[in-house]
């Protein structure tokens, strides 16, 4: 299948847009698939309402269809369409942080087909803040089911490229927005209960939503190795192997800034003694300490919202350079950095070296 590939320019509107966005509208209505741009990462959408359109999704991804979709909408009025016994909570929430990067669980309506929960009774919604994401699904008029734009398995695409990477050939049709702002998928925070739970940790921080409900209960699995074990990850995308880079990814931690770059210098020189190729993840402040033959920068501690920017680039950009073995320091489970550590702890299969 050949992929239409459109560039949309967020500064400017061109007349070329309308078309674009015609287009667009055509092959969701059709059942086909449209890659765009949110605030959080690139989605792969498709008509949340039609069951072969969930199994395209599926297939394009190389997903296994249990791992149920998002359904993106563009108003308010949308989720009672697709959700029962919407909560009070829930209302405080989508009044403080919609549009934007949270996803809630309400219990579904019947219309909202199993295909698209992965056979649950419970659907996951968003209300996007993103122009290109509002204006694809509010002038199509569809519910836009949407994993992120990536093969299984791989990091979540930040940018068009990611996802010419992974599914050019695979679905109908690419709207590039340029690089997306956040960098790190939405927080999931499932609201079908009695009291809300955060399923997966994103932009909004639990500190954020404690400050809107009073209270709020963190998934265990969040942080742990080994969910399928000892723990039942409740968002069934959670339990898959995630974002992994092709080389072995090491977090360490414990100690201090020079302990860390010591030990990593270390482990460094002995990979490279076995001919491996090797490269260091610094942040700003720390970049200078490392003898390694690649350090690339994944943002500053002072400003945790340029790692989440970065990280999901930066372990594509291992990949393409064929690394090997990439050491990592590690960062606070606090605010932005709890999302931050989930997505990291995934990518290196939990493999955590703790000095002292
Ligand atoms: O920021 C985002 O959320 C991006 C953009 C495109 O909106 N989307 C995204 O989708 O990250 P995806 O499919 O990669 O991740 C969705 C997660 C999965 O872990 C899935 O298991 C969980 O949401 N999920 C979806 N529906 C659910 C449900 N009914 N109950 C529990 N978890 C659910
Ligand atoms: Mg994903």
């Amino acid at each position: 299948m050949e992929t239409i590939i459109k560039r949309i320019d967020l500064e400017r509107e061109k007349p070329e847009d309308a078309e674009i966005f015609c287009e667009a509208s055509r092959i969701l209505k059709k059942g086909g698939l449209v890659a765009f741009p949110t605030e959080t990462v690139y989605g792969l959408g498709g008509d949340a309402l039609m069951p072969c359109a969930a199994q395209n999704i599926y297939a394009a991804k190389g997903r296994p269809s249990d791992n149920p979709l998002i359904v993106h909408i563009g108003d308010f009025d949308a989720v009672d369409k697709l959700a029962k016994n919407v909560s009070e909570d829930a209302h405080k929430l989508m009044k403080a942080f919609w549009p934007g990067p949270m996803t809630l669980i309400f219990e579904k309506q019947e219309m909202v087909p199993k295909e698209t929960t992965g056979g649950l009774d419970t659907v996951a919604v968003r209300f996007p803040s993103h122009p290109v994401a509002l204006r694809l699904i509010r002038e199509s008029g569809v519910y836009v089911a949407a994993p992120s734009a990536n093969l299984s398995g791989r990091p979540s695409p930040t940018r068009a490229e990611h996802v010419i990477e992974d599914l050019d050939g695979r679905i109908d049709m690419i709207l590039d927005g340029g690089p997306v702002a956040i960098g790190l998928e939405s927080t999931i925070i499932d609201v079908s209960g009695k009291t809300p739970v955060i399923l997966r940790p994103g932009y909004i921080t639990k500190e954020q939503i404690a400050g809107i409900l009073g209270r709020i209960e963190v998934d265990p699995a969040i942080l742990e190795e080994h969910v399928q074990e000892h723990l039942v990850a409740k968002a069934p995308g959670m339990k898959y192997k995630h974002y992994a880079p092709k080389g072995q990814l090491i977090l360490v931690e414990g100690g201090s800034m020079e302990q860390v770059s010591t030990r990593i210098n270390q482990l460094v020189e002995e990979a490279m003694g076995q001919n491996k190729k090797v490269a260091v993840i610094a942040t700003k402040e720390s970049r200078d300490c490392y003898k390694a033959p690649l350090v690339v920068t994944i943002g500053s501690r002072q400003d945790e919202e340029s790692v989440a920017h970065n990280l999901f680039a930066i372990l594509r950009e291992m990949d393409t350079r064929g690394i090997e073995m990439i050491y990592c320091e590690s960062f606070e489970r606090e605010q932005l950095g709890q999302a931050i550590m989930n997505r990291l702890l995934k990518a290196a299969g939990y493999h955590v070296l703790h000095l002292n």
